[in-house]
């Protein structure tokens, strides 16, 4: 037995892998192994030798199988150990510089505009793409006859027919986020609402989609002030020029009394341009105070609330910061377009330094 016990014992602490250790399982205390003979002898001896015999086989057994169990564990950590070792991975390496992918334009100044206005305590509301004409016209103060609704190109969606309820639209504009982001959080508000807008029109500076951020901010008291200061604020931070000059044009929106159109300063010398010098100035987003209609329309009281909002073209801007002359092909899934004024996955978006 004890010779037994050294043979099993050497070689369990020998086994390099869990296959042999299986295998001396079965050797030693398997079914036809060594012990299980051994017991079967048993039947042979006399009462007086199985007394001491039959235990000692038994805790021969026992110790077998508990050696096998530590070499099992001990086999499994060294395992494990030796994946560890060779799967490693550093996280904290730099990324590979050979970009697969870019971030597009639009998507980038999404990022930056949302950067710019989260400073200021704005958050982002979004709406559906597919509007009722309610929400894209009469809600914003545009009625049924009115010319804007005509002057924007409307993509109308079909009903079935004898279906004679007025049709939804492809939304023309962002604004009508402005409407639900009133209904479902009321006043006091600062929401910017990027998205996708629609517009039957097709040439150098327009394609049928586009993309529109709305801005709105209402509390008791914001005034037209705060809305010169807050665009301010928003164009030196965008375009990286601190010093940038903006002109507040009178103009006409059915959605904001007074309205106002926002240019920055430029200069077209030499057929290029550049923003922030020189004598001509650039159109880039239109603004207002809220109508009390369009207030209303939200659900908003007119006499307890008031504030600014703004629209503008989120491509129009990207193409005016990064010098990108089409805008068609911003939508024509170009690698070669892509690659060139598309941006790093990891580039951080420009903020503001101040
Ligand atoms: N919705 C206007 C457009 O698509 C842009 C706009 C102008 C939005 C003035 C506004 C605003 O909120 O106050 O042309």
């Amino acid at each position: 037995m004890d010779d037994l016990r050294d043979k099993y014992l050497t070689a369990i602490r020998n086994a390099a892998d869990e296959g042999t250790l299986e295998e001396v399982r079965l050797a030693a205390i398997g079914k036809k192994g060594e012990v299980a003979l051994m017991m079967r002898e048993l039947g042979r001896m006399t009462p007086e030798e199985r007394k001491t015999a039959g235990p000692a086989l038994n805790a021969l057994r026992d110790e077998i199988a508990s050696a096998l169990a530590a070499r099992k564990h001990g086999l499994e950590d060294a395992a494990l150990d030796e994946r560890l070792a060779s799967e490693w991975l550093d996280v904290s390496l730099p990324a590979r510089t050979r970009r697969r992918g870019t971030i597009h334009p639009v998507s980038q100044v999404t990022e930056e505009v949302t950067a710019i206005f989260a400073d200021m305590g704005f958050g982002v509301a979004e709406g559906p793409q597919i509007e009722t004409d309610w929400y894209n016209f009469d809600a914003l103060n545009i009625p049924g006859h009115h010319p804007a609704r005509a002057e924007m190109d409307t993509f109308y969606m079909a009903r079935a027919d004898g279906d004679d309820r007025p049709p939804h639209v492809l939304r023309t504009h962002t604004s009508p986020v402005q409407i639900r982001a009133m209904q479902d959080r009321g006043a006091p508000i600062r929401v910017i609402c990027p998205g996708r807008v629609y517009r039957a029109d097709y040439d150098q500076t327009h394609t049928p989609m586009f993309h529109q951020v709305e801005g709105l901010a209402l509390d008791r008291d914001i005034s037209m002030a705060n809305l010169k200061w807050c665009l301010e604020e928003f164009c030196r931070a965008f375009f990286e020029l601190d010093d940038l000059e903006l002109r507040f044009r009178a103009s006409h929106f059915p959605f904001t009394e007074p309205s106002a159109e926002v240019d920055i300063r430029c200069s077209w010398e030499g057929g290029t341009l550049k923003l922030g010098q020189g004598d001509d100035w650039l159109e880039i987003l239109g603004s207002g105070m809220v109508h009390p209609k369009v207030l209303r329309a939200g659900g908003i009281d007119p006499d307890a609330w008031q504030g600014f909002a703004f629209g503008m073209g989120i491509d129009r801007i990207a193409m005016l910061k990064y010098g990108i002359p089409d805008l068609r092909a911003f939508f024509d899934s170009d690698l070669r377009w892509l690659r060139h004024y598309g941006f790093g996955a990891l580039q951080v978006p420009a903020r503001h330094a101040g």
